[in-house]
This record gives C-alpha cells, structure tokens and sequence, in this order.
C-alpha cells in the first residue's frame, strides 16, 4: 500500500466506530485473499465512508490484473465520504460507486462478480445470498462480515449457506467474525 493510502486508512481507522468499518485485522486478511486468488470483479455491499473499499482497490491495483470493484451505499452522505477518500488515494479508477437500495441494485447488476462482500443490512445477508448464488461462477469467493457479532440476525443467512452442497464455507476467527464461503460447483 502507497503511503498516502496508508496514512488515510489510519485516519479512518480513528473514527471506525462512527462509521461501523472492519477491523484492520479482517482487512489485511482481504486484502492478502484478493492478492492470492487473482480475482477481479470485486462487489462490495455496505461501502459506508470507504475504508473496506479502499483496501480492496489497493488490493486489486497491487494484484496488476485490472480488477474493479463496484460499491454500493444507501447514503449519499456516506458516498460522497468515500469517493472522496478513494480519490485521495488515486484509487478511482479502480471502483464504481453505486448508491441506492442493495437489493434493488444486485439484482440488476451489469456483470458478474468473483468475489463479494457483504457488510450492510445483517438482516438481508440471506436475500444478498440468494440474489447471487446461482450467478456466481465457480471459484467465486464470497466474504460476510459480523456473522459473530450479529449471530441472531444472520443466522438464516448461515445455515443456507451451510446446507448448499455447491459452497464450501468457514467462520474466520476474526473480529466481528468473518464468513468465506467458495463456491465449487
Ligand atoms: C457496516 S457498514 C459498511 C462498512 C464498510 N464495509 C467498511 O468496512 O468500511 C454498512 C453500510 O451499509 C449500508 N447499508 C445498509 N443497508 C443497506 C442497503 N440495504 N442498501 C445499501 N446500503 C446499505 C449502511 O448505510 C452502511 O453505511
């Protein structure tokens, strides 16, 4: 990661609570994911001020295969945050933002992604889930976060995903506990 992505990443790291970012921890972790599996068409659910996105851009520069991550967040607010914080980091080019509703906008999405992250509404992890399953490829990497700490709202979400026999999945041990799932046939 360049230093002024660094240095940002650090300044949003001061006001995670405030805008219910991933640890740095889970970070590292997708980041080091993006740059071991090569994939290439990230979709982020939940971009909130930008902190996942700019780890996932950097990740997907550093990787060298002209990945692209799309983005989507309900607040505007929010958006404008995070486009501003990405073109800080002379991150644009790598990431789309989307704003609006995310079940209206996955189920209208213009390409298929290889990888997708979800961090917004824990409550519809399941719809995202079912949105998605069918389209993904095979090699398709999905990442949920808080699937520990919102145990009951996901909980759905998790046993579907554990009784489809195409998915093989895991509950990483870190913080907020993170879901990667790998779809195999
Ligand atoms: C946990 S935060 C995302 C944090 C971000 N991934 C990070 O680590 O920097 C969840 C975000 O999802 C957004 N969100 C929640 N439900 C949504 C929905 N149904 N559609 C779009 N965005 C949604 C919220 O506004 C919030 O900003």
């Amino acid at each position: 990661m360049n230093l002024i992505a660094q240095n940002i990443s650090n300044e949003l790291e001061k006001t995670q609570h405030e805008f219910w970012n991933i640890s740095h921890q889970t970070a590292e972790f997708i980041s080091m994911l993006i740059k071991i599996s090569k994939v290439r068409n990230v979709l982020e659910i939940g971009t909130s001020n930008g902190y996942s996105t700019l780890w996932i851009a950097d990740a997907l520069k550093d990787s060298g295969l002209n990945g692209h991550l799309t983005t989507i967040e309900y607040y505007e607010k929010r958006q404008c945050i995070a486009r501003e914080n990405i073109e800080r980091c002379n991150l644009s080019g790598f990431v789309t933002f989307k704003q609006g509703k995310a079940l209206e906008i996955i189920s209208a999405l213009d390409f298929i992604p290889d990888m997708v992250f979800i961090d917004a509404n824990k409550s519809e992890y399941i719809q995202y889930f079912d949105i998605l399953k069918d389209k993904l490829p095979v090699g398709a990497i999905i990442l949920a976060d808080n699937v520990v700490s919102h145990a009951a709202k996901v909980a759905d979400f998790l046993e579907e995903i554990k009784n489809d026999n195409r998915f093989q999945s895991q509950v990483l041990d870190l913080p907020a506990g993170l879901l990667m799932a790998l779809k195999l046939s």
